[in-house]
């Protein structure tokens, strides 16, 4: 699971463990480099859960932008009293310009979802994809542009060492006070200190946030005693057609990697060698190969 955390320690209490199958396309859970040291094959489940991903991700874009959660609780809780201009009045969607950040197959599902919403897309990626660019009509900027113009801005990054606080305060002192963040990708991208202190000097309309930097996150967070806030707990791939085709890849993978066979989703090529040098058990075929024929196989 992606709130396990693979590391140092537990690969070396773990000297048989030979493959780590996370059900997550996400791995910051886990030490690639220790595994690939240790010889354990990492795989995950890519290309099976963006367009929940992205259904989830433009609810909360909805849920902020018209306020849908609170005004759900104002009515339980007696608070509907008349119809009246300015009761529980939110901000049009359709129209804006939404920036994503992060244009891999989440940013792009987003945006094809933008489209249908008549919305000018933005994105900021380190690689320009060109391709997906001219099939949804976005464009591509640079970050600080992404902050200063957009609407709505959608993260949708995953988490590394070039990503990690990438939002900080700088960015956020960047973004309209009209605007609404999104983060669907990994929280610690977003700096959750500087966010908080935005959301409540009202320097940013509202946050809809599905991870956090800390996952669970607990009742005591100050991001929950906010009322611009919507937070989810981490289902941005929770529906039962995307998360049987993640177990179903996390067992093939797993598998796979049992067997002998080189799993489809492996995160670390690189094991591959590795593995072929040093096992004598678990992964005979692997090892009946030549290590230059498995490298040619994985490339
Ligand atoms: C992923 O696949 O990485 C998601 O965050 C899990 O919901």
């Amino acid at each position: 699971m992606l709130t396990d955390t693979v590391d140092e320690h537990l690969l070396r209490s773990s000297p048989r463990l030979r493959v780590v199958a996370n059900m997550a396309v996400g791995y910051d859970n886990i030490d690639v480099d220790a595994c690939t040291a240790h010889g354990v094959m990492v795989c995950n489940t890519p290309g099976v859960s963006e367009e929940a991903v992205a259904d989830l991700a433009f609810g909360l874009l909805l849920a902020c932008a018209r306020r849908i959660p609170e005004a759900d609780r104002v009515l339980r809780a007696g608070g509907w009293k008349a119809w009246s201009p300015g009761f529980m009045v939110g901000v049009d969607v359709h129209a804006k310009t939404l920036g994503i950040m992060g244009f891999g197959r989440i940013g792009l599902a987003v945006a094809r979802r933008a489209q249908g919403f008549d919305m000018n897309v933005l994105y900021w990626d380190k690689v320009r994809r060109h391709e997906a660019e001219r099939r949804v009509g976005a464009k591509h900027v640079s970050l600080d542009e992404l902050c200063r113009t957009s609407d709505f801005v959608m993260v949708v990054l995953p988490l590394n060492a070039h990503t990690r606080g990438l939002i900080g305060r700088r960015e956020i002192a960047m973004m309209k006070r009209t605007c609404v963040l999104l983060n669907v990708g990994r929280g610690a991208v977003v700096n959750r200190h500087a966010l908080y202190e935005a959301l409540l000097t009202k320097k940013l309309r509202a946050a809809g946030l599905d991870v956090y930097d800390s996952e669970p996150v607990d009742i005591s967070e100050p991001l929950t005693g906010l009322d611009n806030t919507v937070l989810l707990p981490h289902i941005g791939s929770a529906t039962l057609e995307s998360r049987r085709k993640m177990a179903e890849k996390a067992v093939a993978n797993l598998l796979a990697a049992v067997t002998g066979s080189i799993p489809d989703d492996l995160v670390n090529k690189e094991v591959v060698s590795h593995v072929a040098r040093h096992t004598d058990v678990i992964l005979p075929s692997l090892v009946d190969e030549p290590t230059r024929d498995l490298e040619r196989r994985v490339r």
